[in-house]
């Protein structure tokens, strides 16, 4: 099997911008598993299946044909790389991530990834549940604050509509649920090295993961 960095953490907390450059760095494989979760949400809405419904949910998570090509997201062969970003489809696939047969649905799929010569995995249960022999688990943090005004830039440069108010309310409601839920719920797991960013810069962060990994 291929060496595996897992990085977890809350919504907005940087974790995809520090995994995405940590995998570019060692020249590995990158999962992006929120957008799995996000990709689900999208096939859902476009079956009129409620995010709360969970057997109606799991073949959907089961057949999903999804698919990266050139930096863009696929769904069903439409190009979806702007509306998975959405902040609704992010609370959609927060709510149907409660749901433990979405979860085992996506397991094989997430494991998949995992090719040579290694992989950054990033999520909320990527070192405790689909990747528990990762060699380097990071949890991965910053203030509400702080991440409600770095969702805030990066829904502003892609120009997506964002409101800081909405954002913080939003992010709360996010954490409460991730963290509350009876399945996989977000918290850092025994062997994680906790990375608190909400005052280091983003060069920090991934300079931090490289030293752990021994680059
Ligand atoms: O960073 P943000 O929370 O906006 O989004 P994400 O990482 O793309 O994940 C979207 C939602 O999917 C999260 O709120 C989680 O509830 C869920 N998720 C999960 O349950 N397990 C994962 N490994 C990844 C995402």
């Amino acid at each position: 099997l291929f060496p595996v960095i897992a990085i977890d953490g809350p919504t907005a907390s940087g974790k995809g911008t520090v995994a995405n450059l940590v995998a570019e760095a060692l020249g590995w494989n990158l999962l992006d598993s929120g957008s799995i979760y996000r990709m689900v949400a999208l096939a859902a809405a476009k079956r009129g299946i409620d995010p709360a419904n969970e057997a109606a949910l799991i073949p959907v998570a089961t057949g999903l044909d999804a698919s990266f090509v050139h930096g863009r997201i696929l769904l069903e062969g439409e190009d979806v790389s702007v509306r998975v970003r959405l902040e609704e489809t992010g609370n959609a696939a927060s709510r149907l991530a409660t749901h433990a047969g979405v979860r085992e649905a996506l397991l094989s799929r997430q494991r998949a990834f995992c090719r040579a010569p290694g992989l950054v995995a990033d999520g909320r249960d990527m070192g405790s549940i689909v990747f528990p022999g990762a060699f380097l688990k990071i949890f991965l943090t910053a203030s509400v604050e702080a991440r409600a005004e770095r969702r805030y830039k990066q829904l502003i440069a892609k120009g997506l509509p964002a409101n800081i108010e909405d954002l913080l309310r939003d992010l709360r409601a996010r954490d409460a649920r991730d963290s509350s839920r009876a399945v996989a719920p977000l918290k850092p797991c025994e062997d994680a090295v906790l990375l608190d960013t909400t005052t280091k810069s983003i060069d920090e962060a991934v300079r931090f993961v490289l030293d752990l990994a021994g680059e």
